[in-house]
């Protein structure tokens, strides 16, 4: 299947079988879809995918001395709850490539998308209610909530220049770290461990989510379209000034720390020029006047993305400081090396 070639280097290997069952649940899920739906959703799911967050709950289950039939159907549920997501946001951000293929929006118009998303979600939950567990159920509604509360935020921020470190942060957590977080803590919710066991695990996840979103944010500057699977230097054509940027735009506006350069080419960004740059793009919502190459000079020349690659190595190493009360398990070992691959990721 397409999703097993983007696997990550053998870290799933231990639930690679448990893995195969969620993506039957999956498919048993949709195929119980009438017609659109059924197709909508299964296009996305063949689409590829790298299932990291039913991973992350499997290998957290396993961690909390966990195996059996609720984390396969969690899993998928949270998969399920994640493929909503994709669906709606594409929506939003008009966008028209996902998993390299055209974007269910791209593909059967905005109408259709939303209410298969709809669909996905109410589908989840009901999965979810078969477990009869209130404590999942608080989980769920809880990093959903928070999941659309982030994209609603996301939209009253677009085109923002003046968007800080804080706020830039708050959506990534909201829009991506909850729902890692919540796998990694539904994990431990399936092992019976006690509080202080549950809140390591879902601060793992919440660590290892901000990782991976800032990575996103990054790949938007440097990855190619044709590894990545959807298209590059959008956040800023979208309205979203992301971390990279912000940071760029701080270095941008301080002359001194860019004179340091030593070959002049520095100087292009002293003066505001950076900030002119970008406020042009997200006023246009386009590259029409400024080049995405221009852009891409000024996240390099200003250290932006060094930057931001050394914060993303900090979640990295928080993420995985949170696992350290865990017992010593093939598990915990697994979960120790997700952050790491989150970190190298090409797509
Ligand atoms: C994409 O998530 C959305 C973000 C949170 C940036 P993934 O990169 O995990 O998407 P798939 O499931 O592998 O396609
Ligand atoms: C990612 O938002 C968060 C989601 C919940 C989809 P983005 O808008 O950055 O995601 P991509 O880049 O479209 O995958
Ligand atoms: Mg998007
Ligand atoms: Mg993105």
């Amino acid at each position: 299947m397409a999703f097993a070639v983007q696997m990550a280097k053998g870290i799933f290997d231990l639930v690679r079988e448990d893995l195969a069952l969620v993506e039957q649940e999956i498919a048993a899920q949709n195929s119980a879809a009438i017609e659109p739906v059924c197709e909508i959703s299964s296009y996305l799911r063949e689409g590829g995918g790298k299932r990291l967050r039913p991973a992350l709950l499997l290998l957290a289950a396993g961690a909390s001395g966990y195996r059996g039939q609720s984390a396969i159907r969690l899993g998928a549920v949270v998969e399920m709850i994640h493929s909503a997501t994709l669906i709606h946001d594409d929506v939003i951000d008009g966008a028209n490539t996902r998993r390299g293929r055209p974007s269910a929006n791209a593909r059967w118009g905005n109408h259709m998308s939303v209410l298969a998303g709809d669909w996905l979600y109410m589908q989840s939950f009901e999965m979810a209610l078969r477990e009869r567990n209130f404590a999942v159920l608080d989980i769920l509604i809880d990093l959903t909530q928070n999941m659309v509360e982030g994209e609603l935020l996301q939209l009253t921020r677009l085109g923002r220049i003046d968007l800080n470190e804080t706020e830039a942060t708050e959506l990534a957590y909201r829009k991506t770290a909850c729902l890692f977080s919540g796998c990694s803590r539904l994990g431990a919710v399936l092992g019976k461990q006690p509080k202080a066991v549950e809140d390591a695990l879902a601060e793992y996840g919440r660590n290892a989510g901000l990782a991976f979103q800032l990575v996103d944010d990054l790949l938007d500057f440097t990855a190619s379209p044709e590894k990545l699977g959807k298209p590059v230097l959008s956040d800023l054509k979208e309205g979203k000034v992301t971390l990279p940027l912000i940071f760029a735009l701080e270095a941008a506006a301080l002359p001194a720390a860019v004179e340091g350069n030593g070959d002049g080419v520095g100087h292009e960004h002293s003066n505001g020029d950076g900030r002119r740059l970008v406020a042009k793009v997200l006023e246009e919502r386009d590259f029409q006047s400024v080049r995405p190459e221009q852009i891409t000079k000024l996240v390099k020349e200003t250290g932006a993305l060094e930057r931001s690659a050394k914060l993303a190595r900090e979640y990295v190493n928080r993420a995985k400081a949170s696992l350290s009360e865990l017992p010593d398990t093939e598990y915990r070992r697994a979960l120790l090396a997700v952050p790491e691959f989150i970190l190298d990721r090409e797509n």
